[in-house]
């Protein structure tokens, strides 16, 4: 069992959870992601690893109440146990050599998701730069996790509640049309905001990784779950990712896989919301 050591709310149905698993503390590096199971009953759901702390043996996640489980583990308290904490899962980002100039997006809770690497970055004293967005003020996050790294920032919000007006696809497009040299671009966050990400950095030749997140059921590449095209190949997100070059992945199936069980999903979330209500 894991214990739930500490629970913010950081926004509207968005939740910072730092947990007790000294093994996958220990372990963790950029990047990668755990599974884990509320309960006996619990489905399997993949989160990343926002931070680690391997002196208390602390893992830290971020979440977003998406369905049933979501939903389940924001109902969580301090001191409440975790029955699966699986991890850490996948590969670690392949953050270039100090030199480099790199540019890491993050997009709604896709920006929990990319503090692991700029704060190496931030460690190693590369230049980086971290763009993050969401759709109004109200939802951003990570804007003083980030300052307190010492990360350069820039926000953006769609309604141009704060920071520059716009997605985060436009500020890159700004850095970009400057000349600026950047070696690498990390995006993660929304399909479809990955996906322009990528149609950007296409035009100048940028390399660029994108944080895939399909649906996965055993994340240790048995199942099959998780499998997505890059460059024409079949590759298992689990073991094989989660990061991939953006430039060689078919989104478009990706879309398409991704709404196989909405059905499925919005029945579950409504019968555990009504449970939740009697
Ligand atoms: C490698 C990886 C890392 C992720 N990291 C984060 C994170 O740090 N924070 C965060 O908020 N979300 C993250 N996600 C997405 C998160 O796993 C889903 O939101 C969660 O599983 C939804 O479960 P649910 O029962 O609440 O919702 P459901 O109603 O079951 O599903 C809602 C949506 O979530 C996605 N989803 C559902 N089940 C899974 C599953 N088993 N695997 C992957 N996606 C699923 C689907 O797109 C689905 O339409 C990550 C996904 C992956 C693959
Ligand atoms: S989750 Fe089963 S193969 Fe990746």
């Amino acid at each position: 069992m894991f214990e739930v050591k500490y629970k913010e709310q950081l926004a509207s149905g968005i939740f910072q959870m730092a947990i007790s698993a000294p093994r996958v503390a220990k372990k963790a590096l950029p990047g990668q992601f755990i599974i884990l199971k509320i309960d006996e009953y619990g489905e399997r759901i993949p989160l990343t690893i926002k931070d680690n702390d391997p002196g208390e043996g602390t893992v830290t996640i971020v979440f977003q109440v998406a369905g049933k489980s979501t939903l389940q583990l924001s109902l969580l308290k301090t001191g409440d146990m975790i029955e699966d904490f699986v991890g850490p899962l996948g590969n670690q980002t392949e953050l270039p050599d100090s030199k480099s100039r790199v540019v890491c997006i993050g997009g709604g809770v896709g920006t929990a998701c990319m503090y692991s690497q700029v704060k190496e970055l931030v460690r190693r004293n590369s230049a980086v730069t971290a763009i993050i967005g969401a759709r109004t003020k109200n939802l951003l996050i990570m804007e003083d996790d980030l300052k307190e790294i010492g990360a350069e920032l820039i926000i953006c919000t769609d309604d141009g509640s704060y920071g520059l007006k716009g997605f985060v696809s436009n500020a890159l497009e700004n850095m970009l049309q400057t000349g600026e040299k950047i070696d690498l671009v990390l995006a993660i966050g929304p399909l479809l905001m990955m996906k322009s990400i990528a149609d950007v950095t296409q035009g100048y030749g940028v390399h660029t990784l994108v944080s895939l997140n399909p649906i996965m059921v055993d994340g240790t590449g048995m199942c099959g779950g998780c499998r997505v095209t890059v460059g024409g190949v079949t590759k298992f997100t689990c073991v094989d990712g989660p990061e991939f070059d953006a430039h060689l992945v078919d989104f478009d199936e990706l879309f398409m896989r991704q709404r196989y069980y909405l059905d499925e999903e919005k029945l579950a979330k409504e019968k555990h919301s009504c449970k939740l209500n009697t």
